[in-house]
């Protein structure tokens, strides 16, 4: 097994890996140019890993294993900047950008003034504090002088180097602005309404509302970023311009927005920041507005500042894009849980760059609120940039025509009449086996962070059970080769491969099963707490509600959920059924959901010679990776011991990956 190192050895060993790994997360991150392959990253923190594991005494909070969030705190405490953190002043027209340039070069008679131009992230303003390189204090701006101090939810942020890349100076306070990029932003708030949690109303709350976390680990598991874009105060080391400021940052590690300009005219400035107003919709963040900055730091210094921001700089505020159209009808869309969702039809209308005709209305009581009525005028746009929302509607505009809309008493994919839950305002098909619940429900099931069934789309989902050959999550796993092949866009190798994930599903873990259950409430983290917590859903099945509250971050909502769903007697024979299937219903050890081998499926064929299948299975858990039965596209690594079966020859046809067991152990950071 792994060579002994000594103190001395593993000490310096681990020092070149932290460095080793650092660059690669620059290059991955910052950068987005890896320079190496997953595999070899991989390696990089095994390695790194088991020798921290080995010699504990050599952790250290800026070490790249320590991304993944620490324990929860009480509260944040606060930190005085050094330098305080101003706002900016904002411009609306190109004319306010003139006076601006008017004001500059009244104050600096007679000087060449320069303009750095920035992109206005979206975001929430944080300072970071770097003691010889190494990243000691994250703060956020709160009143300008005293901020929250945010430091382990900071370190969770992958492109925030941990440490400089290049010589540091003794002191310096980085600033610029974290935020989370539209993706990570939809699929959040996706997530937090299948869990019943109220969706974050633009990516800048979504961003704030992750970094205040009392609990790293939630922080975590929100894809943050960060874009420094300036420094407050700083020691040992001088810099003339700006530009040259944002020029080291890179230098540093840092991401440095690329779109970044440098003018000698304030016109030049103007066409800059105007040709953004259309082209920010393809970001893949938002940006509110575009910021001008004086390039001299002299001249900065010159300029001072007010109150509250500097008169060097200016934020161009980009109106919000917003339509007005005709809202044709409202129509019902039932979730898996039998909510019904009012959804809004319009006539199209183009929005931060795309045409759209649909916005969900969340629920009757939203659309009262509003005074939504079906033939009216309504203001659109899109939160984020990315989601279609109703604004308001315009009454001044009604002819009289117009219909308040009702929720209907019945469920419109299968008739049974619809309830309203006191003091819930959302109204719900309770048939279990409605089919529009049925279908929403089994395509949840095989989603992705479910049970990861890939090939069971909406489509197929629509026919088996259209032709009731899935009544309950169960039936998935009794489909016949035969009657798959009877359905339309099935032909053999379809089936085969479709076959073959329902198989390999069964090992997802309980975690995934729990969560693909679709419990009320039980979002992807509730799912694991409690998978963790009981070991096997028969525990989870029998535990009361005090039991379940007993579990940190299980509330008396999600308790109640969880005992609901497991009185129903349906839900239980869908549990029997899944376990004449085989599907793996107990935690067998420790899954881990984070770790250096996350999201990568390995498959052995032939016989390791120092550890037996389970043995090697439980190694690769252990690191977040996961061991499949047979080789696929989605196969990550195929490790071939002695005498290699056809699964051989299928990963040798798909071109995937191979170790041998000396270069498996050595991923594993068995040996070196
Ligand atoms: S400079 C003293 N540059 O906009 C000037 N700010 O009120 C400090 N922001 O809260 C700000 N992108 O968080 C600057 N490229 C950028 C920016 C930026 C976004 C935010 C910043 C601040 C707000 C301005």
């Amino acid at each position: 097994m792994a060579r002994r190192l000594s103190k001395e050895e593993a000490k310096r060993r681990i020092e070149e890996l932290r460095r080793e790994i650092a660059y690669h997360d620059y290059r991955y991150y910052v950068l987005d140019s890896p320079v190496i392959s997953d595999a070899e990253y991989d390696r990089l923190v095994l390695e790194l890993m088991a020798l921290e594991e080995a010699f504990p005494e050599f952790i250290t909070p800026n070490s790249p294993t320590q991304r993944v969030g620490g324990a929860p705190r009480e509260g944040f405490p606060t930190v005085r900047h050094l330098v305080p953190m101003l706002s900016l002043a904002n411009a609306f027209e190109p004319e306010d950008l003139r006076d601006f340039d008017r004001r500059v070069r009244e104050a600096l008679p007679g000087e060449k003034v320069e303009y750095v131009v920035e992109p206005k992230i979206d975001g929430l303003a944080v300072s970071l504090l770097y003691r010889d390189g190494e990243f000691v204090q994250g703060a956020t701006r709160g009143d300008g002088e005293v901020g929250e101090d945010v430091t382990p939810n900071l370190r969770t942020i992958r492109s925030i180097p941990l440490r400089f890349l290049k010589d540091a100076p003794p002191l310096i306070e980085v600033r610029g602005e974290a935020f989370m990029p539209k993706e990570a932003f939809v699929k959040l708030n996706e997530r937090r309404e299948e869990a019943g949690e109220p969706p974050f109303a633009n990516p800048r709350n979504a961003a704030a509302g992750s970094i205040r976390q009392l609990d790293p680990r939630v922080t975590a598991g929100r894809k943050l970023d960060f874009f420094a874009y300036g420094i407050g105060h700083y020691e040992g080391i001088s810099f003339s311009t700006h530009w040259e400021v944002l020029d080291w940052l890179a230098e540093q590690g840092f991401r440095v927005n690329e779109h970044r300009r440098l003018f000698s005219s304030i016109d030049e400035v103007i066409d800059y920041v105007l040709s953004w107003q259309s082209k920010r919709f393809d970001l893949p963040y938002v940006i509110d507005g575009m910021v001008v900055k004086v390039n001299s730091l002299e001249s900065q210094a010159r300029l001072g500042a007010t109150m509250k921001s500097p008169r060097w700089a200016v934020a161009f505020k980009f109106p919000p894009e917003e339509a007005v159209t005709k809202l044709r009808r409202i129509e019902i869309s039932v979730g898996r849980t039998g909510v019904l969702t009012p959804v809004a039809v319009f006539d199209p209308v183009q929005i931060a760059g795309t045409t759209v005709s649909r916005a969900t209305l969340h629920n009757e009581d939203l659309i009262r609120e509003k005074d939504i009525r079906v033939g009216d005028y309504i203001v659109v746009h899109k939160a984020g940039d990315v989601i279609p929302e109703v604004v308001r509607s315009l009454p001044e505009r009604r002819t009289g025509n117009e219909q308040i809309f009702r929720m209907p008493d019945h469920c419109p994919a299968c008739g049974a009449k619809t309830i309203r839950e006191e003091g819930e305002v959302a109204v719900r098909c309770p048939n279990i086996s409605c089919p529009a619940r049925l279908k929403e429900s089994i395509f949840h099931f095989a989603s992705r962070n479910a049970m990861d069934i890939r090939g069971l789309g909406k489509v197929l989902v629509e026919q088996l059970v259209d032709r009731g050959l899935v009544k309950n999550v169960a039936d998935i796993y009794f489909l016949r080769r035969e009657d798959l092949l009877r359905l339309e866009r099935m032909g053999p190798k379809s089936t085969a491969n479709l076959l073959r994930e329902i198989e390999e599903s069964k090992s997802r873990g309980l975690n995934r099963l729990i969560f693909g259950l679709g419990i009320r409430h039980v979002g992807e983290r509730a799912a694991k707490l409690l998978a963790e917590h009981f070991g096997s859903i028969d525990r989870l099945a029998q535990a009361t509600e005090e039991e379940l509250t007993e579990i940190p971050e299980i509330g008396p909502k999600i308790a109640a959920s969880v005992r609901a769903f497991f009185a129903e007697p349906r839900n239980l024979e869908v549990i029997e059924r899944l376990r004449e299937a085989g599907v793996r219903l107990e935690t067998t050890k420790e899954v881990r959901e984070e770790g250096p081998l996350k999201g990568k499926v390995f498959v052995f064929t032939g016989a390791l010679k120092s550890f037996t299948r389970e043995e090697a299975k439980a190694l690769i858990e252990r690191l977040g990776g996961r061991v499949a039965s047979s080789v696929s596209r989605r196969t990550d690594y195929v490790v071939v011991g002695e005498n290699p079966g056809s699964k051989y020859d299928r990963a040798r046809e798909l071109g995937i990956k191979m170790l041998n067991e000396e270069e498996f152990k050595r991923l594993l950071g068995l040996e070196s």
